[in-house]
């Protein structure tokens, strides 16, 4: 019997995603999200898991799982909400939304809501800045926020509704986007493979810096002022 019984379900996967790789340690990262898939989070048994599975030591694996700010140490609410709070999101408006949530949901950072539906965490520049402030859903974006969306976003996902990223796919459960980020197929209507095109507000500073006029939604730049 080992501590890790509830997660030999996925030794089928497992083996799976071992497989893409030449050394197996180099799996360690897609295994973990794998683990997050079943547990949501990574459990003292879960690195046990990936140190069995992948021929490494206990402590390797916790060296790698605590780095990375992706793998969480505690259960995680069916949506992760993040918030970014670096420089150019902050001063956009990304203090204030974070500001918002936390009292909103009665929460502070990296706590989850009572009824275990949200996780509210602020995070690092996802270099999505041209869109600031931002937040993110599961991994998922959500472009030019500000704390009346936010606070809109956060009820429907606690009332259930149907709710999508800003750049189309519809939002799934933290367990169900561990999956996705394990390398499995994503079925979501929506889901483009690779990441899609870049957007409009990425396309327009290229077209600026290039002094052609940019197309789509409006840009105010310094010289059109
Ligand atoms: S500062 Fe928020 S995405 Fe870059």
């Amino acid at each position: 019997m080992t501590a890790y019984e509830h997660l030999k379900k996925l030794d089928d996967d497992a083996a799976a995603v071992i497989a893409r790789y030449p050394q197996s340690g180099s799996a360690l990262l897609p295994l973990l999200h794998l683990v997050q898939s079943e547990e949501g989070f990574v459990s003292p048994a879960g690195i046990e898991y990936c140190a069995d599975k992948l021929g490494l030591s206990t402590a390797e694996v916790s060296a790698v799982s605590t780095f990375y700010t992706m793998y969480k140490r505690r259960p995680v609410g069916d949506y992760h909400v993040g918030v970014c709070t670096n420089t150019l999101c902050a001063v956009m408006g990304g203090d204030a939304i974070f500001a918002t949530l936390k009292d909103h949901l009665s929460v502070g950072n990296d706590e989850t809501t009572e009824d275990g539906k949200l996780t509210l965490e602020h995070i690092e520049c996802n270099a999505a800045c041209d869109y600031a402030p931002v937040m993110m859903v599961n991994w998922e974006f959500m472009d030019d926020m500000n704390p009346d969306k936010a606070v809109g976003l956060v009820d429907e996902l606690r009332a259930g509704k149907a709710v999508h990223s800003t750049r189309g796919p519809a939002l799934c459960t933290f367990k169900q986007a561990e999956r996705i980020l394990a390398g499995f197929e994503d079925p979501r209507e929506g889901a483009v493979a690779g990441g899609g095109a870049a957007g409009h507000a990425t396309l327009a500073g290229l077209l600026v810096s290039q002094g052609r006029t940019p197309t789509g939604p409006a840009v105010t730049t310094e010289a059109s002022e």
